[in-house]
């Protein structure tokens, strides 16, 4: 039930920080240490290759997650486009795992590749936030993302919760292997909690950032360099999705090899800035585009923040801060949606669960 929010998607945007605390509490053992069933660490630990499949949100879950498995665990990750990959099948390693990430569980694009990959023998494992869902059901292994149902069209929690969960996995991945990810997972975890709340208590300044960037325009863009890049197409896909504002996300050092030439007088174009090695790049491209006219919303962290910066995020550890800066972006496409007199639960065209190829 959505109690007293205005909306599932505001509620769900809300449920974020008790999401997390319960994926801590459901991942950890008394001793603290990280806890993931026993025949998931043996599929981990027979594969030579990851291959996470996706649509939409999880998909972009899924990029995050292979920073993870690669820079901490150290095992080779690709992530697809489901609906790609059964038409379109790579070369495939010898000992592959696939994960299939799926908030309901139900997307026919991901049970496509999954029904292919048990014709060829391959192990599976679905990260997903219904038990007994399909891609559940068939797979070999299930991961449980707790995040408590998710009814709004726009997926939000299920992000936060599918990247929190795929680091307990990458971080299993790497003490199995005897590797020293130098970071305690679960303390930075509850760090980003309480930033995710302030984030959220924060939410009218969001909607002054809406009320300034978005109100009129019919485009809009979102930079970023590498996780903030993946950040910037979530933070793209969900303004389109209940907006209708024809939003990209694009890599910041990609603007100048052709999408530069689509900034016009104030386009507003989201510059996210939370990766200390590439903060001065970043903000190189954000003047680029201002130079151009485009009217620059610089979000960054404390720590990296500079003056002028539209706004600044709670400090968190590196690797974890999709977590809290797609919040900002979740809150941005809500007030977008709510200030066009959009449905913003059930957006036009579309449905929580994509059940046909
Ligand atoms: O249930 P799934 O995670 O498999 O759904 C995948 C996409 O259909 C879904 O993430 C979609 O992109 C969302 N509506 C985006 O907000």
């Amino acid at each position: 039930e959505k109690g007293t929010y205005d909306h599932y998607m505001l509620k769900e945007i809300n449920d974020q920080p008790a999401a997390m605390r319960k994926i801590i509490q459901e991942y950890q053992d008394e001793d603290e240490n990280l806890k993931i069933d026993p025949a998931i660490i043996k599929q981990l630990r027979d594969a030579d290759r990851l291959y996470v499949i996706a649509a939409g949100t999880s998909y972009h879950a899924g990029l995050i997650g292979k920073e993870y498995f690669e820079k901490w665990a150290g095992v080779p990750t690709e992530v697809h486009v489901a609906s790609e990959f059964v038409y379109n099948t790579p070369m495939l390693s010898e000992k592959p795992l696939f994960i299939f990430i799926s908030q309901s569980g139900e997307t026919a694009d991901s049970r496509a590749v999954l029904v292919e990959i048990k014709k060829l023998g391959h192990q599976s494992l679905t990260v997903t936030n219904v038990p007994g869902s399909t891609l559940s059901r068939e797979a070999d292994q299930t991961l449980i993302l707790h995040a408590g149902p998710e009814i709004a069209v726009a997926s939000t929690k299920a992000y936060t919760a599918q990247i929190a969960v795929l680091s307990i996995l990458a971080q299993v991945a790497a003490r199995e292997l005897g590797k020293d990810t130098g970071i305690n997972l679960m303390t930075e975890l509850a760090k980003v909690t309480t930033a995710i709340t302030a984030v959220i208590d924060d939410a009218p300044a969001i909607e002054q950032i809406v009320n300034e960037y978005l109100e009129t325009t019919r485009n809009a863009f979102f930079i970023g360099r590498t996780m903030d890049y993946y950040v910037g197409l979530e933070g793209a896909l969900k303004l389109k999705e209940i907006s209708y504002i024809q939003a990209e996300g694009f890599a910041g050092g990609e603007l100048k090899h052709g999408t530069i030439a689509l900034i016009e007088e104030n386009t507003p174009v989201f510059a996210l800035a939370t990766q200390e090695r590439i903060n001065l790049n970043i903000r190189g491209n954000a003047q680029e585009v201002e130079a151009r006219g485009a009217k620059v919303c610089m979000i960054s962290m404390e720590g990296l923040e500079q003056d002028g910066d539209t706004y600044v995020i709670p400090h968190v550890h590196e690797m974890l801060t999709p977590l809290v800066s797609v919040v900002v972006y979740q809150f941005i496409a809500y007030y977008a949606a709510l200030h066009r007199g959009n449905d913003v639960d059930k957006p036009r065209n579309l449905a929580k669960s994509v059940t046909v190829e």
